[in-house]
């Protein structure tokens, strides 16, 4: 059965300075997921928001909130946004030593859970995984920055990811584009996540060709 497609913009390509206004946009446009992406400048060389802004967005929005999470040992946080109102946690399968026990903390507080690849780490990685989790994100750019190109190679994966499970959520993240979209989509991603594509204007006509 051909997964339902899902957009999720990543608030961080959004204008900081009227974030409600930007989230009730998307989401009037079609979008079902919010894509938050916390950085801690140390696992990534940059550092974001953290679990006081989606705090703050929580009560202005119905969208998923769908928090990717580049942080070093997220088992530290993982409560703080469980608290503030996350529905998805995803956590880098390169970012602790205890990577199962790290998701059952996650499906301990009955949330979704999501683990995330770096471009160079391959699938097989997190096989044994698979079971365990709602979705896999693999990442099209090398995590940190939005408005990077989309890393060709990544098709590869994700088709080798839908082989081996038909079913799992695979979400794709960086340098997503109407053309890029088509290609991940063809390859077995159902979760598309764009920040600078869709918030650089058009919200509606971006989120539609994504579709
Ligand atoms: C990058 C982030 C992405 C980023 C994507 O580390 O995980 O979610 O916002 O930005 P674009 O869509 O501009 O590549
Ligand atoms: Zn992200």
């Amino acid at each position: 059965m051909k997964k339902k497609i899902i957009i999720a913009p990543s608030l961080l390509a959004a204008d900081f300075s009227k974030l409600k206004e930007e989230i009730q946009e998307v989401e009037k446009y079609g979008a079902e997921y919010l894509h938050l992406d916390v950085m801690d400048g140390s696992f990534v060389p940059n550092i974001s928001f953290g679990a006081p802004v989606i705090s703050a967005i929580r009560k202005h929005s119905n969208l998923v909130f769908d928090v990717h999470l580049m942080i070093e040992n997220p088992e530290r946080f993982i409560k703080d946004f469980v608290d503030v109102g996350a529905d998805i946690i995803t956590i880098h399968a390169e970012a602790t030593k205890h990577l199962n026990r790290a998701i059952q903390l996650v499906k301990s507080y009955g949330k979704k859970v999501g683990i995330s690849l770096n471009p160079s780490t391959p699938v097989e990685f997190i096989k044994h995984d698979l079971k365990n989790v709602d979705m896999i994100l693999i990442m099209t750019v090398n995590p940190g920055f939005g408005g990077q190109a989309f890393i060709g190679d990544m098709i590869e994966k994700i088709k080798k990811l839908r082989a081996l499970d038909k079913n799992i959520d695979i979400e794709v993240d960086g340098g997503i584009n109407a053309e890029t979209g088509r290609m991940v989509k063809e390859a077995g991603a159902n979760i598309l996540v764009a920040g600078s594509y869709i918030f650089s204007g058009d919200y509606k006509k971006k989120i539609d060709s994504l579709k």
